[in-house]
């Protein structure tokens, strides 16, 4: 399948999708963060009969591996049923590592759901050791992944 990875400026868009995916689509549980709005995020989605069918965003943030590394931080990341599994999540990384990389920025992390480990791994990241814990906002365990995209 072949996916064409959008940009957007406007986080909203990808609302649907992270509640619906992330958040049991439980509409008193704000998907807004803070830093939707910061001009440096990064809100990618890739969009299928105009309804957004994979989504994740990045925000500029220190790496938990090095303080002292330029690093995005991933997030929201999700795939509608109808897509999971067929390379829509991959490709939306690989677009990704392209915007980040064209900024200069060479690492990215992210709070990687256990549940989905293996996307991490199986698309060149690395698990932390040590770094498994329990989120604060959804109570489920988590590792701390890392992807240098200096080899990307
Ligand atoms: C995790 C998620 C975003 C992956 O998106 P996707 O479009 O299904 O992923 P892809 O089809 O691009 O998969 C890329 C690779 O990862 C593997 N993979 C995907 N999801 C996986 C999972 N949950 N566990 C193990 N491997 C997984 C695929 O098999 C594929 O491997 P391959 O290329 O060797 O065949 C999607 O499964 C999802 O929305 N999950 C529920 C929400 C979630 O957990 N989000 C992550 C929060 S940190």
């Amino acid at each position: 399948m072949t996916f064409l990875v959008q940009h957007f400026s406007d986080a909203t868009e990808l609302h649907e999708l992270r509640r619906r995916i992330l958040r049991h689509n439980d509409p008193a549980i704000s998907v807004h963060d803070p830093r939707d709005v910061e001009e440096a995020a990064i809100h990618l989605a890739i969009v299928r009969d105009e309804h957004v069918v994979v989504c994740g965003s990045l925000y500029p943030s220190t790496s938990p591996l090095d303080e002292s590394v330029d690093s995005y931080q991933l997030r929201y990341m999700a795939a509608d049923d109808s897509v999971r599994g067929s390379g829509g999540g991959r490709a939306l990384l690989e677009r990704a590592g392209d915007i980040v990389l064209s900024r200069g920025v060479e690492h990215l992390w992210a709070n990687a759901r256990d549940t989905a480990l293996g996307f991490y791994l199986a698309t060149g990241w690395t698990a932390v050791p040590g770094s498994e814990h329990l989120s604060k906002e959804t109570q489920l365990p988590h590792t701390v992944v890392v992807k240098s995209l200096r080899s990307h």
